[in-house]
């Protein structure tokens, strides 16, 4: 990368975490997320209640990132900050107020799309972290998300396969509510699946063609199967909780393991690059490990602070589009619907 001395600030705001991050060349020098808790209460973002979390959370944020990384407003290059995907009133936050920065320091403003920057957070500079040759295929699966992408370069790539309906963070947390679970459930699920029989309970798997997924069917599946049970023996779930966790986890990793194969024969591409707040799943890691083994997968995690939604992996994408000269104009509007 460039030997210019270039410091970037990246701004995310798309759903419920306020976050900012500096960039010093390809190397992160502070990453802030303040995660809105409300939305425990509710078991799901209620999006009125983001918009305002980012409102008052977005001043001391950025205050904070700008501190950590020790430098002044003064010396930034350039904004950074997510255009969208996501949720409107999320992404005016930030959108409106990176404008306002770049605008008040006379200094370009960088539109960043969300869903690939959680892909080039893998070009982030991090010791013992490796990045992914091209091309490549990212999986980026959280709460919100569910692709697979084509990535031949930094900006150009193209979705080859996705959701028809829920993320699979979703089919975890829709799930660990019908269990009984705190949200997000994901994290709870993958504890106790590591305790409990992945084949105790079988769950069909949708049927869906080419390279896209559905879990509103399995996440309907486990309902009724739970409900069934519930109604033969009241105690099932206490009495069964971790193998039920560990029989969801294990049909929710198969899913996307068929997919990533058929995504490796059909481009004949073997590299595989994932990210989401989901790739921290324990079985995820080693079902991508086992399939290095057994298909010639290399397989890349990022860092887990560059994964779930953060702004590092903003900054770096802001980094990347700076060098090429690549600014949006004043004019820029956030847009909730933004493809990749
Ligand atoms: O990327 P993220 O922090 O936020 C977005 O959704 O964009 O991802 C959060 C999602 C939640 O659905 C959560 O349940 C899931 O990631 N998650 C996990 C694990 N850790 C977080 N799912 C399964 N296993 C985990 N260990
Ligand atoms: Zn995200």
């Amino acid at each position: 990368m460039s030997s210019q001395n270039i410091y970037i600030l990246g701004i995310e705001s798309s759903c419920d975490d306020t976050a900012a991050s500096v960039i010093h060349n390809g190397k992160i020098l502070s990453n802030v997320v303040a995660s809105q808790k409300i939305h425990e209460e509710f078991g799901g973002v209620v999006p009125e209640l983001a918009s305002r979390a980012h409102q008052q959370n977005i001043v001391p944020v950025v205050h904070q990132a700008l501190e950590k990384a020790n430098i002044s407003k003064e010396q930034l290059h350039a904004i950074a900050f997510t255009r969208g995907p996501g949720l409107m009133g999320s992404l005016l936050v930030g959108t409106s107020f990176a404008k306002s920065l770049a605008y008040g320091l006379n200094i370009p403003l960088v539109d960043v799309n969300h869903m690939q920057a959680h892909i080039l957070a893998h070009f982030i500079d991090e010791e013992g972290f490796d990045k992914p040759p091209f091309p490549f295929l990212a999986m980026t699966i959280s709460g919100g998300h569910t692709q697979i992408v084509r990535v031949d370069n930094y900006f150009n790539m193209s979705v080859i396969g996705e959701t028809i309906d829920d993320a699979v963070g979703e089919a975890f947390d829709k799930s660990g509510k019908i269990l009984g679970l705190g949200y997000p459930a994901g994290p709870e699920i993958d504890k106790r699946a590591q305790l409990g029989n992945p084949k105790a309970y079988q769950f069909t798997k949708p049927r869906v063609d080419g390279l896209n997924f559905s879990f509103s069917g399995l996440k309907t599946a486990i309902l009724y199967f739970i409900q069934r049970e519930v109604k033969a023996n009241p105690n099932f779930i206490k009495e069964n909780l971790n193998d039920i966790c560990a029989s969801i986890q294990y049909t929710i990793i198969g899913i996307l393991i068929d997919k990533l194969k058929l995504a490796t024969k059909q481009t004949d591409i073997k590299h595989i690059a994932i990210g989401g707040g989901v790739s921290a799943n324990s079985g995820i890691r080693q079902a991508l490990k086992d399939g290095e083994q057994k298909f010639g997968w290399t397989t890349y995690v990022p860092k887990f602070e560059f994964t779930t939604d953060n702004a590092a992996m903003i900054a770096i994408v802001g980094y990347l589009k700076y060098l090429e000269g690549d600014f949006a104009e004043q004019s820029v509007m956030a847009s909730a619907r933004l493809k990749i």
